[in-house]
């Protein structure tokens, strides 16, 4: 077994898979503005066979201690659950963890069977909790759904739940505090995340708020005591006298380039080194398709390609430039 490490020495055991491109909300910090991106023909996205193939490879040639499914929005594809049930069975004779970030949008009866099939991590985006801002963020009308699952998957005992949400100045930096009320007698980790410049996202400075102005905010009413980190993407602190975590994602005023050990692959099958990487390494889609290409040389292949890794991403006016990076399409 290998260690997957970088010219810089950073070790990679963490893998993050787009199931798809596809996504049924339209949340502004999301998707491109003139929202004409083009999405992958199903036949170009990896088939359920292929991604097996792939977390086989992964956790038998490199030590992988956790794999996390993203999309778009990763349960709006087809026989999702029977695709878990598949990871599941690879996951009874290997060791590593099993998460999902969604926008919780169609969770509510697939929670169950995530739970029994050995899911251990749920990641749920909710960016308000009023409805009517829900939907001017998120396009659609789903605000009440999402917060039942939320609520239901507390009652679970998965190891992680967390509440995702992306905090943009004068939109819903005034819920920061709200978002503690309502979840503070849980055992919820609430991650508020710094707004990422992607192509066309409207991302500018003045909605910019860092993660050190959100502590300020939380702190006038709320005192947070710092914790160990769990990881290394996040400021961890408990909401003092209760069993709350508060995560504060601070990847634009704080970059965490120095400690990344995340490898994604996109839903067409391509390597991404990093959220940021303009050019995708080698398309796995084809390999993995074909049994000719033996287990070890895709696994020699993904090793080669993660020496092209930079450092450190660029400045966030630099990104913001950037052409070719949508978020729907990488999944964060
Ligand atoms: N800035 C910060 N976070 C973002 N996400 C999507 N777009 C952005 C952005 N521009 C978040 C989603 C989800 C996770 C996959 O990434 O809200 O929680």
């Amino acid at each position: 077994m290998n260690k997957l490490t970088d010219k810089f020495r950073r070790v990679h055991d963490y893998l993050r898979i787009s199931l798809t491109d596809k996504c049924n909300l339209q949340c502004l910090y999301c998707i491109p503005s003139q929202n004409q991106i083009e999405k992958f023909q199903h036949k170009n996205i990896l088939t359920y066979e292929e991604l097996t193939r792939l977390i086989h490879i992964f956790v038998k040639y490199f030590s992988v201690n956790k794999i996390r499914f993203t999309g778009g929005e990763p349960l709006v594809r087809k026989n999702i659950l029977s695709f878990f049930e598949q990871v599941h069975e690879i996951k009874k004779s290997n060791h590593f963890e099993i998460g999902i970030t969604t926008n919780g949008t169609l969770l509510e009866d697939k929670i169950e069977s995530l739970h029994s099939f050995g899911m251990n991590r749920l990641n749920i985006s909710l960016d308000s909790l009023q409805r009517n801002k829900f939907i001017a963020i998120a396009g659609k009308d789903l605000f009440d759904t999402t917060l039942r699952s939320i609520n239901k998957a507390l009652k679970f005992d998965f190891d992680k739940v967390k509440l995702n949400a992306v905090i943009i100045k004068n939109i819903n930096d005034d819920e920061l505090i709200h978002f503690i009320d309502q979840f503070h007698n849980t055992n919820l980790n609430i991650r508020f995340i710094e707004y990422m410049p992607f192509s066309g996202n409207g991302w500018d400075d003045a909605k910019f708020i860092s993660w050190g102005e959100m502590k300020s905010i939380i702190e006038t009413k709320y005192h947070l005591k710092e914790i160990e980190s769990d990881g290394n993407v996040a400021k961890d602190f408990l909401v003092d006298g209760t069993n709350l975590k508060v995560s504060f994602i601070s990847s634009i005023s704080n970059h965490f380039c120095y400690s990344c050990n995340r490898l994604r692959i996109t839903s067409s099958g391509k390597i991404k080194n990093c959220l940021f990487a303009q050019s995708e390494e080698i398309n796995l889609k084809s390999m993995l398709a074909d049994y000719s290409f033996g287990d070890e040389l895709i696994a020699e292949m993904i090793s080669n390609s993660l020496q092209n890794k930079w450092f450190k991403h660029p400045s966030t006016d630099e990104l913001a430039k950037l052409n070719h990076n949508i978020m729907m399409s990488i999944g964060g």
